[in-house]
């Protein structure tokens, strides 16, 4: 197969990196890619959110399989661009999309039909807001209903706080993401788990669970980021995870998207609070996790093509390949004014190989003449396999080390020391 991979992140390149391993693979493509998915195949300089210029270019190629990376992708449709072209597609229509791309919908499809969840308020202005903070208890989750890149949560420690974020959001700044609606959740206590399953629009097949960091600094302070490092499995959960997740949301969803007549392919990731009653679910992405790919693609063993693809044509074929192999760790390398801001760094090293179960994943980023031109913010993230998580921790590190000075002496990056450290697990 001739495989497309579209995105330009870290995770589409360890999603290029696997992918171009596979046995079913005869030549990797990524649109536009980056300084690392230049390596694993040919880069294509055409936006992740082009559908009408991927899919021209798709059947010049004769591609096989299309692999939706980022959220955007989803719900720009290109997906649905690629389906009318009768070109198999690995990612959710537009509409299916909305899962992600809307809070509001998200929340009244898991209302509807009875998946677990924080209770929420929506709201549609600063009076019907001021209204709904009147007699709030406790902590409050304001939540923005678009696609936000991140911006569109504030968790309040009470109403007060809440009130104030709103009085923003309805502001002149406007709110996160563009759009007008607003939810107010009850706040979820527990620890967070990202469960990811796979579905070729008829179930659901849970198959890997992962741990992210979502917080800039160790410790877990600072602002919230896309991502600062993931580990995977994760410890100290139930053995049963991925089962009890299937049982009490993965079901539900898919007879839930039946209902409603959406046919859903590709994969889910269940952003989930594992609180005193079991999971929770406190989003839903219609895509593989940053930087959550890049620790489970080298737990992935059999044929990653050969499992995409099936779901993409329609039978999920669930011996193709699994994702329980050893422990992996990564953590991510990021210019040191992220998430304030992304400034980009020039005539960083290419070469960040590693050896022995290690591989690092660049981020955004440009290559000429063997320089690389990252966009800043995410810059690269380094993983490694181990026996276990503990050794795979030490073992990142070590990779993190020597790249750290090899990528560029003196460059304002940074990272976060704590991923996978054993008081967090
Ligand atoms: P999201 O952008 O939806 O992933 O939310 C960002 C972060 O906010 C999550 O990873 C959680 O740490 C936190 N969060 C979101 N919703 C809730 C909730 N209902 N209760 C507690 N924490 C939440
Ligand atoms: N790691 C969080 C995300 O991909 O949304």
């Amino acid at each position: 197969m001739k495989i497309l991979v579209i995105g330009n992140g870290a995770r589409e390149d360890a999603l290029s990196w696997r992918l171009a391993q596979s046995p079913s693979c005869s030549a990797l493509y990524a649109a536009p890619g980056n300084a690392g998915t230049a390596a694993r195949g040919t880069n294509w300089n055409i936006a992740a959110t082009d559908g009408k210029a991927l899919v021209a270019r798709a059947l010049e190629e004769k591609i096989d399989l299309a692999v939706i990376g980022p959220e955007t992708a989803i719900a720009a449709g290109v997906a649905d661009r690629f389906r009318e072209a009768r070109i198999p597609v690995f990612g959710p229509n537009r509409s299916a999309g909305r899962l992600e791309s809307s809070k509001v919908f998200a929340k009244r499809f898991m209302e509807r039909h009875g998946i677990p969840t924080a209770r929420a308020k929506v709201v549609h202005s600063l009076a019907s807001a001021r209204k709904a903070l009147g007699d709030w208890s406790g902590s409050c989750v304001v939540k923005a209903d678009g696609l936000a890149a991140g911006k569109g949560v504030v968790v309040a420690p009470d109403a007060a706080s809440a009130l104030t974020t709103v009085q923003d959001w309805y502001g002149p700044g406007g709110i996160p993401g563009g759009g007008s609606d607003v939810l107010l959740e009850e706040c979820l206590h527990g620890r967070e788990l990202s469960v990811f399953a796979l579905s070729d629009g008829k179930a659901f097949m849970p198959i890997v669970a992962a741990c992210d960091y979502k917080r800039a600094g160790d410790g877990d302070t600072g602002p919230n980021t896309g991502g600062m490092g993931a580990y995977s499995p994760p410890l100290g959960f139930p053995v049963d995870v991925l089962r009890t997740v299937e049982e009490r949301i993965l079901g539900p969803v898919a007879r839930g998207l039946a209902a409603e007549g959406e046919r859903y392919v590709g994969v889910l990731y269940c952003g989930l609070m594992w609180t005193a009653r079991g999971p929770c679910v406190i989003e839903f992405n219609v895509r593989f996790g940053d930087p959550e790919t890049q620790v489970i693609m080298p737990r992935v063993r059999g044929d990653l093509a050969a499992s995409l693809a099936s779901a993409a044509r329609g039978a999920l074929d669930p011996g193709a390949a699994n994702f329980d192999g050893d422990s992996c760790v990564g953590v991510v390398l990021a210019t040191v004014d992220y998430p304030r801001a992304s400034t980009p760094l020039q005539g960083l090293c290419a070469d960040v190989a590693l050896d022995d179960g290690r591989v690092a994943f660049w981020g955004a980023s440009t290559i000429r003449d063997g320089s690389v031109t990252a966009s800043g913010g995410r810059v690269l993230t380094v993983t490694a396999v181990g026996a276990d998580v503990a050794n795979a921790r030490e073992r990142a590190y070590g990779a993190v080390g020597e790249l750290a000075g090899r990528i560029g002496k003196g460059l304002p990056l940074t990272y976060r020391t704590d991923i996978a450290a054993p008081q967090e697990v």
